[in-house]
């Protein structure tokens, strides 16, 4: 696992590179909303989602820069949805990526936007991302917006806000959708848009999504797991909150030593998915298991 942290570093360090030249710079105006969306952008968080996605670029024999632009994209997704999900009308946070959260430092208002905008520009990023022989703009378009729409990131959002605050909790089922749905299905695209920016076969294609689902849920239960295990410094975001707001989670529902066997069940699956790849899928091995064993 020591010999991942300088790649994940380095890695970090492209993406943020990345995202600075693809956003418009923080004087632009209106100043208040690029100064927001920079403020949770470049807050310190793990890169994870544009790391997988360079990875399975490079995994499909692809260039990892031809994979930058999906891999800004995704991120840009992910922090919108971070900033509203930490909203007072949704789990009302106040710490994020080690600080205060977006509505707490500019105010509600421009927090939603900030998210708007961060949601909006994702996609004019995207769409400089090359096409290939087998994947034009608009497949590449359709991937983000099914995997972070109604069907999936804002749809488990939903369900999530809707099965919190009561004394029955949810059926594993139903946790599992939530799960897939808000978490795994944008990590899951994140794989596939570096894959389909490297030309991926459909066969490959297929692999790294099995993979992806894996993962993804693996990583909404771990984070389940830290919520519960860890402190507010080492997560940079409040701990317990999950327990507070009376949420199903997978310690909740299953407890701590279920849900880690679980998380390493999925990881193993993940690990399978990767076997076509032969030795162009061990860093995505090593990824999976970074993730298992992460404590924040
Ligand atoms: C947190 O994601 C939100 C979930 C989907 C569980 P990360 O743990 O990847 O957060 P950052 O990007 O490192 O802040
Ligand atoms: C967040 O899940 C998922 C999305 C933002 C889509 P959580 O609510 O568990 O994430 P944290 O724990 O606040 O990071
Ligand atoms: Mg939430
Ligand atoms: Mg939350
Ligand atoms: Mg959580």
């Amino acid at each position: 696992m020591e010999e991942l942290k300088p790649y994940l570093k380095e890695r970090s360090k492209i993406v943020d590179k990345a995202l600075d030249a693809f956003l418009p710079k923080a004087r632009v105006r209106p100043a208040t909303v690029h100064e927001a969306m920079r403020y949770s952008l470049f807050a310190g968080g793990k890169r994870l989602r544009p790391i997988l996605c360079l990875a399975a670029a490079e995994a499909c024999g692809g260039d990892f820069e031809k994979a930058l632009a999906p891999a800004s994209a995704v991120e840009c997704i992910h922090t919108y949805s971070l900033i509203h999900d930490d909203l007072p009308c949704m789990d009302d946070d106040d710490l994020r990526r080690g600080m205060p959260t977006s509505h707490v430092k500019y105010g509600e208002g421009v927090a939603v936007l900030a998210g708007d905008a961060l949601l909006t520009v994702a996609f004019e990023i995207l769409a400089q991302t090359p096409p290939t022989k087998r994947y034009d703009v608009g497949a590449y378009v359709t991937e983000l917006a099914v995997s972070s729409g109604s069907r999936h990131l804002i749809g488990g959002q939903i369900l999530d806000l809707e099965g919190e605050g009561s004394d029955v909790l949810l059926s594993p089922a139903q946790l599992k959708f939530i799960h897939q749905s808000k978490t795994a299905a944008l990590l899951t695209a994140s794989i596939r848009l570096g894959a389909m920016s490297a030309n991926a076969t459909p066969k490959k294609l297929e692999a790294l999504t099995i993979y992806g689902q894996s993962l993804g849920l693996a990583f909404q239960v771990i984070d389940d797991i830290l919520d519960v295990t860890q402190t507010s410094e080492k997560l940079g975001k409040s701990a317990g909150k999950d327990e507070a707001s009376n949420k199903s989670t997978y310690p909740a529902l299953f407890g701590l030593e279920k849900s880690r066997k679980e998380a390493a069940r999925l990881t193993k699956k993940a690990h399978e998915a990767l076997k076509p790849f032969g030795k162009n899928g061990l860093r995505l091995k090593e990824l999976v298991d970074y993730l298992l064993d992460r404590d924040y």
